[in-house]
C-alpha cells in the first residue's frame, strides 16, 4: 500500500511517496514562481500549486502501481489567504505567511481590539502574516474582492478542496488563522465579527488525521488511483514535520530550517506564553504546541548564494569556511521583517562589522550564524518560560548542511539530532495519511515509530562558549536598529 504527503512549500511542492512501513519509496519536487508585487509583498498563485500537483504527482508515480495509493495528506505553508468566489474561482493571488503589509491592521488588532482580548479569544495576537489582518487589509484597501468572497481557506485546504470537492481545514493550521479559539478547538465569533465575515466563508475543521472525503472520480481517472483513495486534512507544514521528526506528545523540540525557521515544542496541554511571543497551536497528534518563527533562514542563504554571490554551488562556499566563532561580522536575517519574537516588518536585512579583511567566506557565515542566533532568540524565550531544550530534532533544506547543523548545535548549546527522513513536512503528511487509512493505532505511535535517528551532533563546550558571547553581541543589534529600521520604510 502506498500513501502520499505533500508538502505545498513557499518555493516548491513537495510529493512524497511512502510504503505502509514507513519506507520513503520516492520523492519528486516542483518548482513555482513566488511574487514580490512590492517591498515586504508576498503572493502566490494558488492555480501553479495545482498545477504542480498536477505535474508532480503523475511524476511521482511513474514507476509505482498507482492502484495501490490508499491515502493522500497534506503539510502546507501556513497563514496565507485564499479566497475563492461563489465559482469557486480564484479572487486575486494568495498573500502568504511572509508578506508585511498589514502593519496597519496589526496595530488595529494588537492596540484597538488589544492583545489581551485577542489572546483570549485565539491564544495568540496578531502578526503581520497572520491570516485574520490580512482579510482586513482586503476589506480596506480591496473592497470589490472583499464582497466578493465565498470561502476563505489556507493553501494546502486548496489542494483538498480540488482533490474532493471538500471545503475543510484542520485544527494546526486553522490555529495560524487568528480566527480560531485554539483551546476549544472552534471558530472565534468574536474574531470572525471583527474581520467582518460569516462562518460559512470558513471551512469545516477536522483533526489532521481525520478522513475528509475520497478523491473525486475525474481525478482518479486523471492520476490513474482508483477512488477509494481517501483525503486526508494534514496539517500547517511545522506540524506535519513535527510528525514526521517524531516531535509528539510532551515536550519535543524540531527547529525547522526551511524557506522559514522555526522552533516547535510539543505540548500535552493547552498553554499560553503570557507575552505571545511564541504562538500557542493545536498540533497534528490531537494535543497542542508552542512555535517561535523567524521569517527568514535557508531563504537567507539562498539569497546570498544565488542572487549576491550568483552561486548555486552551496558546498563549495562553505567549504571555505574554517573558522568558527572567531567571526568579527554578523547578520540580522531580517530579509522580510521578523515575526519571532520582536513582531517587527519594518526590520530589514543588515550586515554588521565587517573591515577591510573581510572575506566572502565571513560574509557566508555570518548568514549561517545570524539565522542560528535568530533561531536562539526563539529558544531564549522558551527557557524564560521554564522550558528545558536539551536537544532538537532537524528538518528543512538548511538541515542538510553539516557545518550548519554544528553551527546550530554550539549556539544553542543542545544536541542536533538528524533523522534518516529529512523531508519533514511530507513524510508527516505521508504519516498523516497511513493513519488516518488505518494503518496505524494513532499518530503519536507512528511518529515514534518511523521517525529514526541517523546522526547527533553535539555542542563542543568551547565553541559554545564563544558563540554564546557572539549571541550576547547579536542581540543588542536589533534593540539599537529598531528605531532606524522604522524611519528607513517611512
Ligand atoms: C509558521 C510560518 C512558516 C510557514 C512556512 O508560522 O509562518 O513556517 O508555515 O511555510
Amino acid at each position: 500500500m502506498y500513501y502520499i504527503g505533500v508538502d505545498l512549500g513557499t518555493s516548491s511542492l513537495k510529493l512524497l511517496l511512502m510504503n505502509e512501513k514507513g519506507k520513503v519509496q520516492n520523492i519528486v519536487s516542483e518548482k513555482y514562481n513566488l511574487y514580490f508585487p512590492k517591498e515586504g509583498w508576498a503572493e502566490q498563485n494558488p492555480q501553479d500549486w495545482w498545477s504542480a500537483f498536477e505535474t508532480g504527482i503523475l511524476k511521482l508515480l511513474e514507476n509505482y502501481d498507482t492502484k495501490k495509493v490508499k491515502g493522500i495528506s497534506f503539510g502546507g505553508q501556513m497563514h496565507g489567504l485564499v479566497m475563492l468566489d461563489d465559482k469557486d474561482e480564484v479572487i486575486r493571488p494568495a498573500i502568504l505567511w511572509n508578506d508585511g503589509r498589514t502593519q496597519k491592521q496589526v496595530t488595529y488588532l494588537n492596540e484597538k481590539i488589544r492583545k489581551e482580548k485577542l489572546s483570549e479569544y485565539t491564544a495568540n495576537i496578531a502578526f503581520a502574516g497572520f491570516t485574520a489582518p490580512k482579510i482586513l487589509w482586503v476589506k480596506e484597501n480591496e473592497p470589490d474582492n472583499f464582497r466578493k468572497i465565498s470561502k476563505i481557506m489556507l493553501p494546502k485546504d486548496y489542494i483538498a478542496y480540488k482533490l474532493t470537492g471538500v471545503f475543510c481545514t484542520d485544527y494546526s493550521d486553522a490555529s495560524g488563522m487568528l480566527l480560531l479559539d485554539v483551546k476549544n478547538k472552534c471558530w472565534s465569533k468574536e474574531m470572525i465579527q471583527i474581520c467582518g465575515i460569516k462562518e460559512e466563508q470558513l471551512p469545516a475543521l477536522y483533526e489532521s488525521y481525520d478522513v475528509v472525503g475520497r478523491i473525486s472520480e475525474e481525478n482518479a481517472k486523471k492520476f490513474g488511483m482508483t477512488e477509494d483513495v481517501k483525503i486526508i486534512a494534514g496539517a500547517g507544514d511545522n506540524a506535519a514535520a513535527a510528525i514526521g521528526t517524531g516531535t509528539v506528545g510532551g515536550a519535543r523540540c524540531n527547529i525547522s530550517l526551511g524557506t522559514s525557521g522555526t522552533v516547535f515544542i510539543s505540548n500535552d496541554r493547552f498553554e499560553v506564553d503570557p507575552n505571545n511571543a511564541l504562538h500557542s497551536f493545536d498540533h497534528a497528534d490531537g494535543k497542542y504546541h508552542l512555535m517561535g518563527c523567524i521569517l527568514s533562514a535557508a531563504s537567507c542563504n539562498k539569497w546570498w548564494m544565488e542572487n549576491i554571490l550568483e552561486t548555486e554551488n552551496y558546498a563549495e562556499e562553505q567549504k571555505k569556511i574554517n573558522r568558527l566563532g572567531e567571526n568579527s561580522v554578523y547578520f540580522l536575517p531580517y530579509l522580510m521583517g521578523e515575526r519571532s519574537p520582536h513582531n517587527d516588518s519594518n526590520a530589514r536585512g543588515t550586515f554588521v562589522g565587517m573591515t577591510m579583511d573581510s572575506k566572502r567566506e565571513d560574509m557566508t557565515l555570518a548568514i549561517l550564524e545570524g539565522v542560528a542566533y535568530a533561531i536562539r532568540d526563539c529558544v531564549e524565550v522558551a527557557r524564560n518560560l521554564d522550558i528545558s531544550i536539551k536537544s532538537a530534532t532537524i528538518c528543512g533544506g538548511g538541515a542538510k548542511s553539516d557545518l550548519w547543523c554544528k553551527i546550530i548545535a554550539n549556539v544553542l548549546n543542545i544536541e542536533i539530532k538528524r533523522l534518516e527522513t529529512e523531508e519533514g513536512p511530507g513524510y508527516g503528511a505521508a504519516i498523516l495519511a497511513a493513519v488516518g487509512c488505518g494503518e496505524y493505532e494513532n499518530v503519536e505511535i507512528a511518529a515514534l515509530k518511523l521517525s529514526k535517528e541517523k546522526i547527533v551532533i553535539k555542542p563542543e563546550k568551547e565553541l559554545a562558549e564563544k558563540y554564546d558571547q557572539k549571541y550576547q553581541k547579536f542581540r543588542k543589534l536589533y534593540p539599537k536598529m529598531r528605531n532606524i529600521f522604522k524611519e528607513l520604510n517611512q
